[in-house]
């Protein structure tokens, strides 16, 4: 069956992270419905071997489609470069967006800048990742710095916390001498903290990341398809978690000022 334009367009992450994204798809297309889904429960996925999140992935993928959305944004790295590539061959007719971090522009900003990417384990190791470094190393000197704790530290909201202050002063520790000019956040929970490291690094350092570059993806996708609803629909969107003591975070981090 053919999805109605106005069906929604899921929008998926590991956890509460994919929020950033949805900030974005809503800011830029308020018409549209939406269904978030967070899987907190399984969070963090990007320790986790690629086959389960893989698994995962596909399992709410399957769950988004059953509620009959017309789209699935995969607000997550990780998760896009587990799984988006099966999504699409599960899924052939239907639109599957992925994210990967936002290694270009920063790559290209110029000057040959020293570009730290930020991420979790599985995206830097993932074979996406690897292609896409292949394509800018040259442009760039790059340093992958896996940050995975803070994926816990933002689901589990602490954001303006000690805690978290101190975990980017350890995590950045060996890079004291390192000139940084751009730093990339490659993991969708990690925007949530760029207050604190700003604060750490100092707002020369360029900060990149590819919710906003997603969002803008999904509209042209959705307008070349004859997808989108109409222009006069007012949207509206359902938060869902598979730990539903996190939704009034989900909430809480819509309202976030990024
Ligand atoms: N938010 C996810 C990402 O963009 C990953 C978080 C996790 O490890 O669960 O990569």
């Amino acid at each position: 069956m053919i999805p109605s334009a106005t069906a929604p367009i899921g929008v998926f992450d590991s956890g509460a992270g994919g929020i950033s994204v949805l900030k974005r798809l809503w800011k830029l297309m308020p018409n549209e419905n939406y269904i978030y889904f967070g899987d907190s429960a399984n969070a963090p996925y990007g320790v986790r071997p690629v086959e389960e999140i893989r698994a995962l992935t596909v399992r709410a993928a399957q769950d988004l489609f059953q509620r009959g959305c017309k789209a699935l944004v995969l607000a997550c790295n990780t998760a896009t470069s587990a799984a988006a590539q099966t999504l699409r061959e599960m899924y052939p007719d239907v639109p599957i967006i992925g994210l990967e971090p936002a290694l270009k522009p920063a790559a290209l900003s110029g000057g040959h800048p020293t570009v730290v990417v930020m991420a979790t384990p599985v995206t830097l190791r993932e074979e996406k990742f690897t292609r896409l470094t292949e394509r800018f190393q040259d442009d760039c000197n790059l340093i992958k710095l896996p940050a995975p704790e803070l994926v816990t530290l933002v689901e589990q909201n602490k954001m303006g916390t000690p805690e978290l202050t101190a975990y980017l002063q350890a995590l950045f520790a060996p890079l004291q001498k390192t000139k940084i000019d751009c730093l990339v956040l490659g993991c969708t929970h990690f925007p949530f903290a760029k207050r604190e490291i700003k604060a750490l690094l100092g707002e020369q350092v360029k900060l990149f990341d590819g919710a906003v570059g997603e969002a803008k993806y999904t509209k042209v996708v959705l307008e070349e398809r004859g997808m989108r609803a109409p222009q006069n629909a007012k949207g509206e969107i359902l938060f869902l978690s598979s730990d539903e003591t996190k939704l009034p975070l989900l909430r809480q981090l819509f309202d976030f000022e990024l």
